[in-house]
């Protein structure tokens, strides 16, 4: 069966399509049904299930004969290692590890905060945890310690596993003095913290708080997979979102599993013993879903980068990964691409390695720019499929799916609704917009299983954010169309959300930044288009009557203070003062317009704007940065 026969089948019986593909899973107890609706508009799914989520993604691989497969490959140029663990191997460490924390206490519902960069044991972290029922909230190592704080006082992590270190290219990130900081001034203290020492960096260990990742272990007795109900959750992931506060989306057990599994063959055209490699971080939701959880359930052996698409050592380095570990489907960001564009145009790089293994490349995280599309379809040989999804969904709510056939590519669309999605453009009245026609974008609720149920100790956050709007649709914060095929085109986000380097940014958090400088009276962030990472904020600062610093001095302050506050991630490198914003006559600063003109783009003055010449003054003070150009 193609697309259009499984989307009209999931259409026409939702339940029973998501109860096939349950079969898919090993339950300890079959869940008597799928969807859950006695709470609508909130849902859940598969609610009265017992299962767990380890057991799929290690063990049942194990007790299938499948123990000498690779399950993870560590390949890291930023440390020149490499490394295999085999599903038995990763069996043996989730048990050992999960029975350690367990010895100290960590059990079912638990929260377990994870704060480690791109090595193998952070998958292992994580399914120990989803061995014991425990929930971790893995933390990004680009962000500083008071997003650290936040999230810990957030979701009150009994422990914390952390590495000595990062190792990015340029430095080595000491993770250990972050989360020091990141403790003392969080208001809850965690029982203990495991500490993986790095040969990059010993960290000083805190005497009765620390455990080193490895004496823990030593003389554990493995624990055993405990099962969970369908509802409980798995993980809590943090984005950004319209405020500095940001959102702990929940993802639950059984949802998860089922519908990762679905997609790894649906749209990855995945399986058992398949080589799977997502170019992301664990840190996000692309690294939670396909680095770790879903290649793993499918069976597959997922590849653990640590490394950038440039300069590790050179623009061939995914390629050179592509060849030696023979993988089959590659998912990155388009910023990746551009990258690796940038410093080797001709794809030259390319052809030094042999890339047949591959059948296609995915793309997600923002949206895929046609230039970039075309240059990888044209060097690497394979289709380039763009898919469309959230932190919040966990999976590709559109996509283009290989395992169920493609469906003609149109390069500029992530192309179509996945089964589960009804996806509807919307205008600000709640009404369907005609297909072309741009509008919010909107899923018909419910959501599909796996997706997100609600935010960690924020219900009614979670539906004032998203089912608030729109009543019975879920309000994906993106802006759109769609065509008359039923394609879909994702333009713009309609809150302060900016993309940077694939990465998700509030604009709103970093103005709580900017406002906590001492002498700025008022500020305001925006996303200009940035050729390399799709967008990047430039602060505008107003300042305190009176402060008469050099201009430059408070700049880089307000940029040191950005990095220490949000984190590298933010790339904050950019700020101007200006003496007044523009804003409308009720007081609301316009952004959009001031990002236009930044951009160089055709705008209309606004209607509503209360003093038209500070445009004037704007522009000015962005010529200045070398943007606005006409
Ligand atoms: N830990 C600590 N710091 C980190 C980090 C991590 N895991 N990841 C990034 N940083 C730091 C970087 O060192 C950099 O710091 P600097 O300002 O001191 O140089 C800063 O955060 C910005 O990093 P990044 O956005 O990665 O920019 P870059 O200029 O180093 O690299 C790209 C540019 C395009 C190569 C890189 O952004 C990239 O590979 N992007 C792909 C992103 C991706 O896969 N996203 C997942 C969505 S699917
Ligand atoms: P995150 O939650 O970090 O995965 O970011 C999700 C947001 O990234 C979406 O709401 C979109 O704004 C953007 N995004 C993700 N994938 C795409 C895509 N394929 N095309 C356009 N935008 C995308």
């Amino acid at each position: 069966m193609g697309y259009s026969d499984i989307y009209a089948k999931w259409q026409a019986d939702p339940e029973g399509f998501w109860m096939d593909a349950a079969g898919a899973i090993d339950w300890v107890r079959k869940p008597s049904r799928a969807l859950n609706d006695s709470r609508a508009p909130l849902y859940e799914w598969f609610t009265d299930g017992m299962v767990n989520t380890c057991w799929n993604a290690v063990d049942r691989h194990v007790q299938a004969g499948r123990g000498d497969q690779p399950a993870i490959i560590h390949d890291s140029p930023v440390t020149g290692t490499k490394t295999v663990i085999t599903y038995a191997d990763l069996q043996d460490r989730v048990s050992r590890l999960a029975g350690a924390l367990k010895a100290k206490g960590v059990t079912k519902g638990d929260r377990v905060i994870i704060y480690m960069p791109m090595v193998p044991q952070a998958l292992e972290a994580m399914l120990a945890c989803a061995r014991l029922g425990a929930i971790h909230s893995v933390v990004f190592g680009g962000f500083a310690a008071a997003e650290l704080a936040v999230r810990i006082d957030d979701c009150k992590p009994r422990a914390i596993i952390a590495a000595s270190c990062g190792v990015e290219p340029s430095r080595v990130v000491h993770y250990k003095p972050l989360l020091d900081g990141a403790i003392d001034m969080a208001h809850h203290k965690p029982e203990f913290c495991v500490i993986l020492q790095r040969e990059h960096e010993m960290a000083q260990l805190t005497e009765g708080r620390d455990l080193d990742w490895h004496s823990l272990q030593h003389g554990a007795e493995p624990a055993d997979c405990v099962p969970v109900e369908g509802n409980h959750p798995a993980y809590i992931l943090y984005t950004s979102g319209t405020t500095g506060a940001p959102k702990g989306v929940v993802r639950p057990t059984a949802g998860h599993l089922v519908a990762l599994q679905w997609t790894m063959r649906a749209i990855y055209n995945c399986g058992v013993g398949d080589v799977f490699w997502a170019a992301s971080d664990v840190g996000w939701v692309v690294g939670h879903s396909y680095i770790c959880y879903a290649p793993l359930i499918a069976g597959c052996t997922t590849i653990v980068f640590e490394g950038k698409p440039v300069g590790t050592p050179d623009a061939g380095t995914f390629w050179r990964v592509l060849e030696e570990h023979k993988v089959k489907s590659f998912f990155t960001a388009p910023t990746a691409l551009r990258a690796i564009k940038r410093d080797d145009p001709t794809g030259a790089l390319i052809k030094d390695y042999d890339t047949s293994t591959l059948q296609a490349l995915f793309l997600a995280g923002e949206r895929a720019d046609p230039d970039t599309v075309d240059w990888a379809g044209q060097h690497l040989k394979v289709p380039v499929i763009d898919h469309w999804w959230q932190t919040e969904t966990g999976y590709a709510i559109a996509a283009n799916p290989l395992g169920l056939g493609l469906v003609p590519i149109k390069i500029g669309s992530p192309a179509v609704a996945m089964p589960g999605y009804d996806v509807r453009v919307l205008d600000e009245g709640g009404h369907e917009v005609a297909p072309g026609t741009l509008g919010a974008i909107a899923i018909k609720l419910p959501l599909p299983p796996g997706t997100l149920p609600t935010l960690w100790n924020a219900e009614e956050r979670f539906v004032k954010s998203y089912l608030s709007h729109f009543p019975g649709y879920y309000e994906t914060g993106d802006a759109g169309y769609v065509d008359a095929k039923g394609y879909l085109y994702i333009m713009a986000r309609t809150d302060d959300v900016i993309n940077v380097a694939g990465h998700r940014l509030s604009t709103g958090a970093m103005e709580e930044v900017l406002a906590g400088h001492r002498d700025v009276a008022e500020c305001a962030v925006i996303g200009v288009a940035d050729a390399l990472k799709g967008q990047s904020p430039l602060g505008f600062l107003c300042l305190n009557k009176g402060v008469d610093r050099a201009p430059a001095d408070v700049v880089a302050e307000c940029v040191q203070l950005m990095r220490d506050k949000i984190g590298p991630v933010a790339d904050f490198k950019r700020a101007v003062v200006v003496d007044r914003l523009p804003k409308t006559r009720s007081g609301k600063i316009l952004r959009a317009t001031m990002v236009s003109i930044a951009d160089g783009k055709a705008w209309k003055m606004p209607a509503t704007i209360d003093d038209p010449a500070i445009l004037d003054e704007i522009r000015v003070a962005l010529q200045g940065l070398g943007l606005a150009k006409a």
